[in-house]
């Protein structure tokens, strides 16, 4: 499993907002980001969700600010620390829990959310399988995760990534799902144009991309050229 002890350095940690997702095309990446999966997730409001593998809480705490009883749950603590002071600021930490542990092993019964989810998490994992048998198992409706897409402009510069990615077919994540007991309910592709490559820009720049990314994406080469793929599979 790839990130474990990488996302538990405090620089890696005090960067990672800032580096990815607070300027120019990183900030229209968080924002894309956040569209997706309120677009695949929504009504929140009552339900209990767990986040998976939440970071520093992006997700966590717009879900909460959306009404849904939530937790986050990640291997590191510093990221987690991350996550308390974002929904303390946001005042919603009375709604939201982080908590650490290990995705291999979620520490609940079987069927105790509605919802479970993890976003840039798929492609750290040796094992996918394992991790989409716990969400499925704590979740009593529904599963939602991203994939890096392995035919896409994601694979051409993942060798220059410290970490690499596992990236996915599309025949892969069908087979994952299947194997897992999970039905395909809905499907999102997005970044053409990857988002790592999204956040060295200068917001005017990236805007022009995202409006040449709008173009691509109305064609039927859109969704076979995004670098991001959602599901959104119920609990069959
Ligand atoms: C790329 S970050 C994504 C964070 C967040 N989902 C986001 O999109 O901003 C990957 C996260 O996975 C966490 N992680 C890695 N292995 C894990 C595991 N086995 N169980 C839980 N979290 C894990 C890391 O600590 C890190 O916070």
């Amino acid at each position: 499993m790839k990130g474990q002890e990488w996302y538990q350095q405090e620089t890696v940690v005090e960067d990672y907002e800032d580096k990815r997702f607070s300027r120019g095309g990183g900030r229209l990446t968080d924002r894309l980001e956040k569209e997706a999966v309120l677009d695949g997730l929504e009504p929140v409001d009552g339900k209990r969700v767990l986040e998976i593998a939440c970071g520093t809480g992006r997700f966590t705490v717009m879900l909460a600010e959306c009404g849904a009883d939530i937790t986050g749950l990640d291997i590191s603590e510093p990221m987690l620390q991350e996550g308390r002071e974002k929904a303390q600021r946001a005042g919603v930490a009375d709604t939201v829990e982080f908590m650490r542990g290990d995705a291999a092993r979620l520490p609940f019964p079987d069927d105790h959310f509605d919802v479970v989810y993890g976003i840039r998490f798929f492609h750290l994992m040796d094992t996918p399988e394992e991790y989409l048998a716990e969400m499925c198992r704590v979740s009593s409706e529904q599963v939602f995760f991203d994939t890096y897409n392995r035919y896409s402009g994601r694979s051409l510069y993942n060798w220059a990534l410290p970490m690499g990615s596992r990236l996915y077919s599309r025949s892969e994540v069908e087979s994952l799902l299947s194997g897992a007991g999970l039905e395909l309910a809905g499907e999102r592709h997005e970044f053409v144009v990857p988002f790592g490559l999204y956040r060295k820009l200068p917001g005017g720049v990236a805007g022009a991309f995202r409006a040449l990314e709008r173009t691509i994406q109305r064609t039927p080469l859109g969704d076979p050229l995004a670098s991001i793929s959602y599901w959104n599979a119920r609990v069959a």
